[in-house]
């Protein structure tokens, strides 16, 4: 039988409801600490062997039921000249970043298989440590995501950059996001050929934007993106602040639809609509309190997917720095039992 994370994936019947989370290799891991004293972020992602050993801690410390690879969703901008670059503690820089309709025209045709050969042989070494314990979850940003680092040079409070890009340059934002698809469409192909079993598409941001907005600019590059997937691999399709866009999201495309906490997941579900699986959906926040607190959000969490076939368990967003690691090993252990019993 196949793992119960893929088996959720296809809204198969699984004995438990499958959980991993988000940024699950971290900093809040000591292991994790240790091997990043050795390197910086962009060092650690690019040396394959360092890559897929913190890919690969947290399975046995967590007893998650996937894998995550080790890699930045930001790292297909590097070949596209923009000058990335990871600051200690002020998150990711892109030194040239897109401000003018011309400068779209002007980036390099990117040679995925050779510019990101250091994640594919990532994945292959992820693959054989694992050695079928759980499954190979690859990942890439959305085109939306990306863009709108790529245009603010960096994270954003109000994205008011990329959305004045898009609403006064329709052309060249069009033009943008196809030469963005291009590029994901390579990237996630690849890692599904060099052994990714499912892939997540982060569109993290993509909640800023008014639904029409979403349907205009985003939804029709998206739609492209999953056409050129690798059939018979399970794609989760993310973002967070989307209770405006569940709709629109699922429509572009997705076997499973990522929600965050800021709507409930029977909700979300039911708008998704049930023909699709779930990914989500606890508060990050919840990992910091008591074991028991910690225990009820997840019983209340299961309650609200009913066993449904298709109920990936995970936080709504990625885990937090300085979040306790017993935190974290309570909250699966507690979706193991809970959805194991039938208590819920
Ligand atoms: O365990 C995993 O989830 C796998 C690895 C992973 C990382 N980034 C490692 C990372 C994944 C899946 C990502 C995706 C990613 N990266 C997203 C989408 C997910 C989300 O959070 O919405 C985004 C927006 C990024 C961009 C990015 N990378 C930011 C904004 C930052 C800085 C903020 C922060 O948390 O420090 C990063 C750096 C980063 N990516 C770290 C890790 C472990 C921390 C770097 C460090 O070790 O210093």
């Amino acid at each position: 039988m196949s793992s119960a994370f893929l088996r959720a994936c296809r809204r198969e019947a699984t004995p438990f409801t499958p959980v991993w989370l988000m940024r699950q290799a971290g900093r809040y891991l000591p292991e994790y600490r240790a091997v990043r004293e050795r390197f910086s972020f962009l060092e650690l992602c690019k040396n394959s062997e360092a890559a897929a050993e913190v890919t690969v801690q947290p399975i046995d410390r967590l007893g998650v039921d996937a894998a995550i690879l080790f890699a930045d969703i930001l790292l297909p901008l590097e070949p596209l000249q923009l000058g990335l670059s990871f600051a200690a503690g002020d998150g990711p820089t892109l030194e040239r970043p897109i401000r003018a309709p011309e400068q779209v025209a002007e980036l390099p045709k990117v040679d995925v298989a050779d510019a990101l050969s250091y994640v594919f042989e990532t994945v292959k070494r992820v693959r054989a440590a694992l050695d079928g314990r759980v499954p190979l979850i690859g990942f890439a940003g959305a085109p939306f995501t990306l863009a709108s680092y790529a245009i603010e040079g960096g994270g954003s409070r109000s994205y008011l950059g990329t959305k004045r890009f898009l609403l006064e340059h329709p052309d060249a934002w069009d033009d943008l996001m196809e030469k963005l698809v291009d590029v994901t469409a390579d990237y996630l192909r690849g890692q599904a050929e060099a052994g990714a079993q499912a892939l997540q598409i982060f569109d993290s941001w993509v909640g800023h934007l008014a639904p029409d907005d979403y349907r205009s600019a985003v939804l029709p590059h998206m739609r492209t993106l999953f056409s050129r997937l690798p059939t018979g691999v399970p794609v989760i399709h993310f973002g967070t602040g989307t209770s405006g866009l569940l709709e629109s999201m699922a429509d572009a495309g997705g076997d499973v639809i990522g929600l965050d906490w800021r709507i409930s997941l029977d909700e979300g579900w039911r708008r998704i609509g049930f023909d699709r699986g779930v990914q989500g959906n606890l508060d990050p926040a919840i990992l910091f309190a008591p074991f028991p607190v910690i225990r009820e959000k997840v019983r209340a969490l299961l309650a609200s997917a009913k066993r449904r076939p298709g109920h990936v368990a995970n936080l709504g967003h990625g885990i937090l720095p300085g979040t306790p690691v017993d935190g974290v090993r309570c909250l699966v252990d507690a979706v193991h039992e809970l959805s194991t019993s039938g208590s819920t």
